[in-house]
């Protein structure tokens, strides 16, 4: 800023000559009026009518000034700064509406033009429900474990302790898979529940474990309104020291609540399996009666048959003789076991009444269910 000029002439003062002024104005105008868009204008505005334009420089001379010339020079830039404003609002009103006027006609959508009709798919029940399973072990510490569906006979049948005249083995309408040169020996079979998964587990992980292998299974049934050949199971074992019955029981329960809501629970029955010893059935409360149909006529429940419970799958304590044939010392470790079928569930879980409705694929039953992930 220049001195205080007591001797007053306001043309000693460069900034603040009239036609310094004015060239300042005419510059600014011009660039103003050759801003093409907002940003430009943005620009123009900083260079311009900024604190560092020439003319607010100049405006700060002011001060500098004899107090008789101050008025004079104070109007020249004054008006000068709000000719440059007013240039300023113009313009930016003038390409505010160009922009609107633009942005109307390219984002416009024309509603009359044909939507598509490719509908969105849906994951299939089948697959929700065996994930929301996995969640609910997973969330106790336990692995998913997989393997193949194309199962050596040893570990679906042999290491579960099933040998070969055992009537299980056909009992599980098993597919045997042919050997290359059409005998019927390649060892092979198409996996008849995910047990396997199981012995596979024990043989290589460390102890403890605990697993969960849900998986495609098949068995040589007719499909019909109960029967699939090929079907889901979810199987879950555990191997550690002092597991009990009651903690398998204690796994089920926390199963069913987290499925079907508080108030769940299971039963076991007594029953035989080759792999558990003891085993059982277990069965789960109805989750729509609660078993308030029983001896009910009145409050007949069409998802039980008024029976109160819900037949679930197998279940036990894993055999010794499958945990010898996988290294594990049955003095020290003992386990337990379960395994049931997803469309089973799936079926009395939704009131779906055909089986054939679950496999067929048709998205006219799979849609309803929705986009639950
Ligand atoms: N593997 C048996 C089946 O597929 C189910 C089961 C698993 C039973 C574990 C008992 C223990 O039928």
């Amino acid at each position: 800023m220049s001195a205080p000029n007591k001797s007053y002439d306001p043309v000693e003062v460069e900034a603040l000559q009239p036609q310094q002024i004015e060239q300042m104005r005419d510059e600014a105008l011009a660039a103003i009026a050759a801003a093409t868009d907002l940003d430009a204008l943005a620009h123009v505005k900083t260079a311009h009518a900024g604190g560092g334009s020439p003319l607010a420089l100049a405006n700060r001379e002011i001060g500098a000034l004899p107090p008789q010339a101050k008025a004079e020079a104070g109007k020249r830039v004054g008006q000068a700064r709000g000719a440059v404003n007013k240039a300023l609002a113009a313009r930016q009103g003038e390409l505010e509406a160009e922009r609107d006027a633009r942005v109307l006609v390219e984002e416009a959508v024309d509603v009359t033009l044909p939507y598509g009709r490719a509908t969105a798919g849906a994951r299939h029940p089948l697959a929700t429900l065996s994930d929301r399973i996995e969640d609910i072990f997973v969330a106790m510490g336990y692995e998913v474990a997989e393997g193949p569906e194309v199962e050596a006979e040893w570990f679906n049948f042999d290491a579960l302790n099933i040998s070969v005249d055992n009537p299980v083995r056909s009992e599980q309408d098993t597919f045997f898979v042919a050997a290359a040169d059409g005998s019927e020996d390649s060892g092979m079979v198409l996996r008849t529940h995910t047990s396997g998964v199981q012995i596979r587990s024990l043989l290589e992980r460390e102890l403890p474990v605990y697993v969960i292998a849900p998986g495609r299974v098949y068995r040589s049934d007719e499909l019909d309104a109960t029967h699939t050949p090929v079907f889901r199971q979810v199987e879950l074992l555990a191997v550690d020291e002092g597991l009990t019955m009651a903690d398998l029981k204690g796994t089920l329960d926390h199963m069913v609540v987290s499925l079907f809501g508080e108030g769940m629970t299971t039963r076991l029955r007594p029953n035989h399996f080759p792999f558990t010893e003891p085993s059982a059935e277990m069965d789960m409360l109805c989750y729509v009666c609660r078993g308030e149909s029983v001896g009910n006529p009145d409050r007949p429940c069409r998802t039980c048959s008024s029976e109160g419970w819900i037949e679930l799958g197998g279940c036990g304590i894993v055999n010794p003789k499958v945990l010898i044939a996988c290294g594990v010392d049955p003095q020290k470790y003992s386990g337990f076991a379960f395994g049931f079928g997803i469309e089973r569930m799936l079926m009395f879980r939704h009131n779906v009444e055909d089986m054939r409705d679950i496999v067929e694929g048709d998205v006219r039953f799979t849609l309803p269910f929705g986009m639950e992930i």
